[in-house]
């Protein structure tokens, strides 16, 4: 597979990316070995991640989704979280497992956990594919991260710039040349 023009460099390629997710999701799937989790993913930039991680849980699961926008990095942090698409299941006294794409500042997750604990979830599990420690603002860490990455602009496996490039089964560090002409 030939890398996308837009890309600078592959960051994680699509081996690095299968081997990580299935660790990750065989020691989730220890962990809740005879509970039956509601699999919460955030779309749309989870799909990918998401679709591959459930495929190595043993356990019964039922999947849910949930759209959230988060404001710019200059955004109020106490601002709310909105609700673009919200869950169908009632999470009262359920194991959630939120998937996300990446950890940035932290406020998407901070704002959701919050939110599902408010509505009764009995525990909120977190499991990110991508962690920006550097640019963390919120108090927040995934109990479950594959990797963890500096502070560049990234695309594929479900991650996008301006809706593109989501479908790139690698993830790529973005060229600067795309967003800053
Ligand atoms: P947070 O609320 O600041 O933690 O932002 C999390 C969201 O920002 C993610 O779900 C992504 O949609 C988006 N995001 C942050 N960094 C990147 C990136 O490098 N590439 C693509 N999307 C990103
Ligand atoms: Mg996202």
């Amino acid at each position: 597979m030939t890398m996308h023009p837009d890309c600078e460099r592959i960051m994680l390629s699509e081996d690095q990316l299968r081997s990580r997710v299935k660790e990750i999701a065989h020691e989730v799937d220890k962990v809740f070995k005879g509970k039956r989790p509601l699999v919460v993913g955030i779309l749309k930039g989870s799909i990918i991640f998401y679709s591959d991680f459930i495929r190595h849980l043993s356990m019964p699961v039922e999947l849910d989704f949930m759209a959230v926008s988060s404001y710019g990095s200059g955004a109020v942090s106490s601002g709310k979280l909105k609700i673009k698409k919200d869950l169908d299941r009632d999470v009262n006294g359920r194991d959630v497992i939120i998937v996300e794409d990446i950890i940035d500042s932290g406020f998407t997750l901070a704002n959701l956990k919050a939110l599902l604990l408010e509505r009764g979830a009995a525990s909120v599990t977190i499991v990110t594919l991508l962690n920006k420690l550097e640019r963390r603002e919120h108090d927040i860490a995934p109990d479950y991260n594959c990797f963890d990455i500096e502070n560049e602009f990234v695309i594929g496996y479900g991650l996008d710039y301006d809706e593109q490039y989501r479908n790139l089964p690698y993830i790529g560090i973005l060229k600067r040349s795309v967003y800053e002409k």
